[in-house]
């Protein structure tokens, strides 16, 4: 079986080189080897966004395209919306027994948060418990593997820590201790050379940046501060320039040449940063094209990310159901009768139809096609009959058929509707026939 990952990334805007090379690259490599889920962490978005909730919604579009930009498989990667499995939640509650705030004060990752947004004594508990409510992201699919960039090794080293505690207390084995997958070989500063690259910062490079964008920001890039001429020799170790050639130049001879003649001051900032224009425009170029792509068919990357949604909720529904089995807190569950709403119903085409050809499909012992005459036209519909059925069985018959179902491909051929038959106790399908005085297109009520 394939091994299960979780990742994700808040939308808090559009995303930037710095995000590609710390997870996204790393994330569309692995998606063909393992189980991937990709998560929008709208809900964490949200925990120093409260006062702004429509740009995080805006930004999950955003996030969409750049994943689909960059190559994320939307077919083998199960992309999903943090707000829409509340499971995280549950399992986030029962998770928090086991972290004291004593802890939580000592993160190290938190603490330099806490520090940066100057919260103080007013510091929201939303944002002081993310830290914990991102295990619950990971445990609540049974992630085996965490791909993140190493300042994010902490995170999974809690998450480790909180299900040791959960499934020693209960002695169950409910929750999964997931391991850190490192990946990450070159990450680079902010064009500024800070060691982050932001939005609120200023100094990032987005993978929708346009040409001339691109351009403008690979001129702003810092280089060293202590070389005044292009004849000064200058030095490349932690320049930000050359840091940004090792992570986007593929041209490896180049970028030593460069290095080269930049230590020993027989080369311009210009050239250095027209080639590094270069290298990283072609990089950017298929991206750009690809997200146009992706926003000629956003409705079906929004829809996929719901439908992943779903596939999450029930995972983690399990997860849920194990750790209050666990705890022995749950109660027998009584599953609901699947109901279906009177307009719904109402939607469904029942016709009666005259069957007036009928024959076994080639290759297969299962199928028949039949055609189907109703009052103004023809269909042909496969049923899985064969088996019980022969064609003459059919023919001549009138039938009641189910008409608006969506078209189904099936051995080639157009399936255009489904009949209806009953069970009967020897496991043969009696299909239903009206009198003999209903006329061909009747409706079914
Ligand atoms: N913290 C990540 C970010 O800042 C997003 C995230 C939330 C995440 N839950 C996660 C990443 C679980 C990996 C695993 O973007």
């Amino acid at each position: 079986m394939k091994k299960r990952i979780l990742t994700g990334l808040r939308p808090t805007g559009k995303l930037h080189v710095g995000h590609y090379l710390g997870m996204l690259k790393n994330t569309v490599k692995l998606q063909d080897e393992y189980e991937v889920f990709l998560m929008i962490a709208n809900v964490q978005a949200l925990t120093d966004n409260f006062d702004n909730p429509a740009k995080v919604k805006e930004s999950i579009k955003e996030l969409l395209l750049d994943f689909y930009a960059v190559g994320i498989n939307f077919e083998k990667v199960t992309v999903f919306i943090q707000s829409e499995v509340t499971e995280i939640h549950e399992i986030f509650i029962y998770l928090s027994n086991f972290a004291s705030i004593q802890q939580l004060s000592h993160h190290p990752t938190l603490k330099t948060e806490l520090a940066q947004k100057g919260f103080g004594a007013s510091t929201p508990l939303g944002f002081y418990i993310y830290p914990l409510h991102q295990a619950a992201d990971i445990l609540c699919v049974n992630a085996d593997l965490v791909p993140v960039g190493k300042d994010q090794a902490p995170m999974v080293e809690d998450c480790r820590e909180l299900a040791r505690k959960f499934n020693a207390m209960y002695k169950t084995e409910a929750l999964k201790q997931p391991e850190v997958l490192f990946g990450v070989e070159k990450n680079v500063p902010g064009i500024d050379g800070n060691d982050k690259m932001g939005k609120s910062l200023g100094n990032a490079i987005y993978l929708s940046d346009s040409e001339e964008e691109l351009r403008k920001k690979v001129f702003q890039i810092k280089t060293d501060p202590n070389r005044i001429h292009a004849t000064d020799p200058g030095t490349v170790e932690g320049n930000t320039v050359f840091l940004y050639h090792d992570a986007f130049n593929p041209n490896i001879e180049e970028v030593n040449n460069l290095k080269e003649r930049y230590r020993k001051g027989t080369v311009g900032d210009v050239e250095v940063k027209e080639k590094l224009f270069v290298a990283m425009n072609n990089f950017l170029k298929p991206i750009r094209a690809q997200r146009v792509e992706g926003e000629n068919k956003l409705d079906e990357l929004v829809t996929s990310a719901i439908n992943g949604s779903l596939k999450v909720r029930q995972v983690a529904q399990t997860t849920v159901q194990k750790m209050k089995q666990a705890m022995k807190i749950e109660f027998p569950t009584t599953v609901p009768a699947p109901t279906v709403a009177y307009e719904d119903f109402a939607k469904l085409d029942i016709r009666v139809g005259t069957v007036v050809h009928a024959e076994k499909v080639p290759d297969t012992d299962k199928l028949l096609r039949l055609e189907i005459n109703f009052a103004h036209e023809k269909r042909q519909v496969l049923t899985a009959l064969a088996e019980f059925y022969a064609p003459e069985d059919f023919i001549g018959k009138n039938i009641p058929v189910l008409v608006n179902l969506a078209p189904r491909q099936m051995r080639g051929l157009e399936s255009q509707g489904m009949i209806l038959a009953t069970d009967n106790e020897n496991g043969k399908p009696v299909f239903l026939i009206p009198e003999s005085n209903v006329h061909s297109g009747a409706k079914v009520h």
